[in-house]
């Protein structure tokens, strides 16, 4: 009896343990659908940190690679300058500034963060967009604003980027309150 006991107490503890880690990742770690086996990068444009901030949320959960898109000539430090003189004639005028060097062919899945700026994506972001050849692969666009929300933000990547898949967009006020964490990984669970 007592050698049955020495060899059935460790299993039970074994066995109880694994179906204890196996039920803490079910709640902390995303499912990732159909994003599993995918080459992931999170890519995304930040002036003041909040865009910055979700890109490293979505990053831990997602994993993969992660990199700022960079306009070569980088917008001042002033909210004024920047907002109502040089984004706004960009806005305006059409313009993709230039970027510095990004390559996204190795890649299946591009999470695409930008700040709203003047009611669609930072210019920067529209450079990114349209340089690459983003023909057969997904988009997953996330949108920080100011209190007007997403706009048309999704309508407007899938317009640039000719021939990508664009998924349903997380949008959040600045960096997102409180619940951040978990409204990220319920929005990444049903992509
Ligand atoms: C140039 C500029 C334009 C902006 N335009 C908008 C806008 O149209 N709608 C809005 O809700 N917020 C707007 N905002 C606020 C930003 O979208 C918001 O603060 C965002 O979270 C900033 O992200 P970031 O910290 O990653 O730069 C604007 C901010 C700037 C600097």
């Amino acid at each position: 009896m007592k050698k049955i006991l020495a060899i059935l107490i460790p299993v039970v503890l074994i066995a109880g343990f694994s179906v204890y880690k196996i039920a803490a990742n079910a709640t902390t770690q995303p499912k990732l659908g159909g994003l599993m086996d995918k080459k992931v990068l999170v890519a995304y444009f930040s002036w003041s940190g909040n865009t910055k901030s979700v890109a490293e949320k979505i990053h831990s959960q997602v994993g993969g690679d992660i990199f700022r898109i960079e306009p070569v000539t980088p917008y001042p430090s002033d909210y004024n300058e920047t907002a109502y003189g040089i984004a706004k004639e960009q806005k305006d005028k059409g313009i993709h500034p230039p970027i510095k060097n990004t390559d996204v062919s190795s890649y299946d899945v591009i999470f695409v963060g930008t700040p709203a700026w003047w009611y669609t994506m930072a210019p920067p972001v529209m450079t990114f967009l349209s340089e690459n050849n983003f023909e057969g692969k997904t988009i997953v666009p996330f949108v920080t604003h100011g209190g007007g929300g997403g706009y048309t933000i999704d309508k407007d990547m899938a317009n640039l980027a000719k021939g990508a898949k664009v998924l349903s967009p997380f949008v959040v006020y600045g960096k997102g309150g409180a619940s951040v964490d978990k409204d990220l990984a319920e929005w990444i669970n049903k992509l």
